[in-house]
């Protein structure tokens, strides 16, 4: 019978993309340990078949530094979750495949969960925001996210790459490593000189793709300077990100903004988001940049809100590579 009682304790695996991550929450948001180990490059992109051969070799040292670091035991953890999707499936699978190991040696049910609601559920936990619209900024993802009639909705998103995708290829182009954000925006700190750079919002949609050729063109030519570029882009991007999270919050009558996603760690986007929430009378929250970056605790917390659906019929799980946030059906509000 005391059992019922238990404080629940979630053990959370996250494998989408380039970081491997093992976090432990409590059903009270109490976190007692977050682990990663991010696979990075010094020149070049992401290739998926590294990031999994990256994740095979990490993954059981980090799930036991999680352990270690929470002063815990296997057999303390109650419910198992991982990241279904959105993602790279060889990277998924080492997530799934380590997830089930452990669930199936402790006895224990495990949940999927949708790697993009759980940015945002994190952000509501850190930030105590209510009804908030989610600007989601990550390598893969770009979205404008609220919950409306009974779903995560998405009111904007990219046509094509995600933001953090389409600074990373620059910074390729430029000769940076992976990833690219975080060079970038310093880089950015030394420019001031405005370069014109075309400026894509369809509706409530946004696009990087003629923004990034262009960007590549003028950098090619020689004539422009690569802080100006570095800054420009910035404040291009992020402008029409602004615009379509203002108009969001407008439509859908909401007066709080949390951002998500890696590239929310930018601070130029950060205070361009807290000018606007401030001329709008609104509320706005970043999480720490721990919980806006990939990271085994969003999951453990989505598993912890989705313990209803957790389950030992193993068959019944699977990866989702290309689940979208508005395919998940929200049970747990
Ligand atoms: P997803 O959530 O779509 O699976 P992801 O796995 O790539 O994406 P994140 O860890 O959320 O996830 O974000 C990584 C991205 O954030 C990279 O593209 C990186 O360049 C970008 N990024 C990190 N720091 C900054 C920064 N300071 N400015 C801009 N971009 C940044
Ligand atoms: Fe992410």
């Amino acid at each position: 019978m005391a059992r019922l009682y238990k404080n629940i304790i979630c053990l959370g695996i996250e494998s989408t993309a380039h970081t491997f991550g093992c976090g432990i929450i409590d059903e009270n948001g109490k976190i007692y340990a977050n682990v990663k180990d991010s696979y990075v490059t010094e020149k070049g992109g992401i290739h998926p078949t590294e990031a999994r051969l990256h994740h095979e070799n990490v993954k059981d040292r980090v799930v036991e530094d999680a352990l270690n670091c929470a002063g815990l035991k296997l057999k303390d953890i109650d419910l198992v979750s991982f990241s279904q999707g959105p993602g790279m499936a060889p990277c998924l699978l080492v997530g799934l495949r380590k997830a089930v190991e452990i669930s199936k040696k402790i006895n224990v049910p495990l949940v999927g969960v949708n790697h993009c609601i759980a940015h945002l559920e994190i952000g509501k936990l850190m930030t105590k925001a209510r009804k908030p619209v989610l600007l989601y900024a990550s390598g893969a993802n770009t979205q404008v996210i609220a919950f409306e009639s009974g779903k995560y909705r998405i009111f904007g998103e990219t046509l094509d790459q995600g933001a953090g995708n389409f600074i990373d290829a620059f910074a390729r182009h430029i000769g940076l490593g992976f990833p690219g954000g975080s060079k970038i925006e310093k880089i950015a700190l030394k420019g001031s000189d405005y370069v014109e750079l075309p400026y894509v919002v369809k509706g409530m949609d946004v696009s990087f793709s003629g923004i990034l050729t262009n960007l590549k063109r003028k950098y090619d030519s020689g004539k422009y300077n690569l802080e100006d570029l570095c800054f420009s882009l910035q404040e291009t991007v992020f402008a029409m990100l602004v615009e379509v999270a203002e108009r969001a919050m407008a439509h859908c009558g909401k007066n709080e903004l949390v951002l998500g996603g890696g590239v929310a760690c930018n601070k130029r986007l950060q205070k361009m988001c807290s000018v606007m929430c401030k001329e709008r009378n609104a509320k706005f929250f970043v999480p720490e940049k721990e919980f806006l970056m990939d990271n085994g605790v969003n999951i453990a917390w989505l598993g912890i809100l989705q313990k209803g659906s957790a389950t030992k019929q193993y068959d019944r799980l699977d990866i989702k590579p290309y689940e979208r946030t508005d395919d998940v059906r929200v049970s747990w509000k």
